[in-house]
């Protein structure tokens, strides 16, 4: 993804601090719409995601074409917001071929799982979220360009 400057470390020991979390990165990311969240399984990149949709006003999930790849959410103020897992892609035409650069582009909030198969394709302005588990603790990594 080219180079990115980490903008801010943040650690953190359960879900009962994710709301600050979220809160503090939606602060520091005002101008920023698509999040690249990279972690092993179980690092709690979906948990944070759902708090980031809370803390953006999250009230409903709507249906979409993509279902289980590209969740799509609507807020109190109908703002669309994108979530999604790329675990399952294999390829980036595939990714291309469901219409994720349609989504990537829309000016709506971003968020990806699993979102090296389409790093060559993710706006410049992208979020970069690493997530590591260390011993009963979360560190979370946040670059911006
Ligand atoms: N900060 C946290 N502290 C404790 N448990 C967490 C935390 N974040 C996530 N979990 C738990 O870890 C498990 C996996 O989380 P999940 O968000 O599905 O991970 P991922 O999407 O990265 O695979 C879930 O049971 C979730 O409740
Ligand atoms: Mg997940």
């Amino acid at each position: 993804m080219g180079t990115m400057y980490k903008q801010l470390e943040i650690s953190y020991y359960g879900i009962d601090e994710l709301t600050d979390v979220a809160k503090e990165i939606l602060n520091f990311t005002t101008n920023y719409r698509v999040f690249a969240i990279d972690g092993e399984m179980g690092a709690g990149k979906t948990t944070l995601i759902k708090e980031l949709c809370t803390q953006l006003g999250v009230s409903s999930t709507l249906s979409s074409p993509t279902y289980s790849i590209v969740n799509e959410y609507s807020t109190a103020s109908d703002q669309k917001v994108f979530h999604m897992d790329l675990y399952r892609l294999q390829t980036i035409e595939e990714a291309v071929s469901i219409g994720i650069e349609e989504y990537l582009y829309s000016g709506n909030y971003c968020f990806i799982e699993w979102p090296s198969i389409i790093a060559h394709i993710l706006p410049n302005d992208v979020v970069k979220i690493d997530i590591r588990v260390a011993d009963g603790f979360r560190n979370l990594s946040i670059f911006t360009r």
